[in-house]
């Protein structure tokens, strides 16, 4: 047994933080006090209450605006927890930020906006009133705890918004590459619309609105971290392929541990984010800082995406390209990374404040040191022991089980 948890914990990829790394990345973290240029807010973490800078977000600048918020249930976010409540009032709470980065879109952005059964009514409503609605994407969460009277939870919503009819959207950079079951042929001999490789047998397929090939990050992962609803890199990756060119800007307000702005570094986009919590803000900033090393996205390679569970062809798929590249004229044997590999494959078919108070979230953790300055860039971020009674942004950091 314990050269089993062993095994495990030497396989343990999660991300975390020493206390050096959290005075370090805290350091980098933005705090905005008036309207921001966007040059002041862009390529950073911005650590503060989204609605302290709901105000004071550039305009006319965002092609990509991805909402993650707390969904319609009770849920821990390290030191803040948000409840659950009546569709009703999800709504209302929605409409008291939603409406206010409107302003920050290009004319021709996209909007996707996170949930599940609980909360997609309220933001169904909340969407058809201010853009055009295009579709709903539903991906499967592969786990998920089995109810006894009731069904399984294991599927989550992923909206899709435009705010005109002109809009970004490659399809082509957002394939699916599936292993073929019923392998026919032309009349010729010739694969029928696959494609046979060393690696298997393939079929390109278009995306389409049922996603089942995504994995949660969990422990033996490279992306994971310990916060609990963190999306996977892939997801990231699908949508801003689809709705995004290279050097194009993302907004995520509730950044959390910074996915969207990883997965935007990785493939050469720039980005704004924003999270309440200090040590979700040093978690990205240290992802971030690994993605300078290592642009890779697990689930996304050659410029297209896999379906799960099958990272051993994907490293036979790599091993083989490696090879190949060897072989031919440069005999670099360099492998490219997503961005170039999507610059060089793709092809393009443009069509085309309320002061704090609004955010409901029950605060309550606070820290020695905080005077309630407490998350500005290099004035002292604080981690320790959480205090119920002094309301607070939240620092110091209790871990949770990831999941909805
Ligand atoms: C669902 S999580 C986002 C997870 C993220 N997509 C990821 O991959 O890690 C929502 C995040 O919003 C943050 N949050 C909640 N209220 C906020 C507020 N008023 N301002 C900024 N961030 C907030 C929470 O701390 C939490 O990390």
């Amino acid at each position: 047994m314990a050269v089993e948890e062993d095994k495990k914990s030497s396989r343990n990829r999660t991300i975390t933080l020493t206390e050096e790394e959290k005075e370090k990345y805290s350091k980098l973290l933005h705090v905005m006090e008036g309207p921001a240029a966007l040059e002041e807010i862009e390529n950073k973490t911005t650590n503060q209450d989204l609605f302290e800078v709901l105000d004071w977000l550039p305009r006319n600048c965002v092609d990509l605006l991805f909402l993650d918020p707390p969904y319609n249930l009770d849920k821990e976010f390290n030191r803040t927890v948000f409840k659950q409540r009546s569709t009703e009032a999800y709504l209302k709470w929605l409409e008291t930020w939603f409406p206010k980065l409107l302003p920050t879109l290009k004319p021709n952005a996209s909007v996707y906006f996170c949930g599940e059964w609980r909360s997609s009514t309220a933001i169904h409503l909340l969407l058809e009133k201010y853009l055009k609605v295009r579709n709903r994407i539903t991906w499967e969460r592969e786990k998920g705890r089995g109810a006894l009277t009731n069904w399984k939870n294991c599927s989550e919503d992923i909206w899709f918004c435009t705010v005109g009819d002109e809009y970004t959207f490659n399809a082509d950079a957002v394939k699916l590459k599936r292993r073929v079951i019923a392998p026919y042929r032309t009349e010729s001999g010739r694969p029928k619309d696959w494609l046979e490789t060393s690696e298997g047998n393939f079929r390109l397929t278009h995306p389409s609105n049922l996603w089942t090939d995504l994995t949660v990050p969990f422990w033996s992962m490279p992306e994971n971290t310990d916060h609990p609803t963190q999306k996977p890199e892939k997801l990231l990756a699908k949508l801003i392929l689809a709705s995004t060119n290279p050097g194009d800007l993302v907004l995520d307000p509730f950044l959390g541990s910074g996915t969207t702005s990883v997965v935007a570094k990785k493939l050469g986009r720039r980005y704004i984010g924003i999270e309440l919590d200090a040590y979700y803000c040093c978690l990205a900033e240290k992802r971030l800082a690994l993605a300078e090393e290592d642009s890779s996205i697990q689930g996304y390679q050659d410029g297209v995406f896999w379906e799960r569970n099958t990272l051993s062809m994907q490293r036979a798929s790599q091993r083989g390209r490696i090879r190949r590249l060897k072989g031919c004229q440069d005999g670099s044997g360099q492998s490219s990374s997503p961005a170039q590999t999507e610059k060089s494959g793709r092809t393009d078919s443009r069509h085309h404040q309320n002061g704090g108070t609004g955010t409901e979230l029950y605060r309550y953790s606070h820290t020695s040191s905080c005077s309630k300055g407490c998350p500005a860039s290099g004035r002292g971020v604080d981690f320790r022991t959480p205090r119920p009674d002094l309301p607070c942004r939240g620092f110091g950091h209790r871990g949770s089980p990831k999941g909805r």
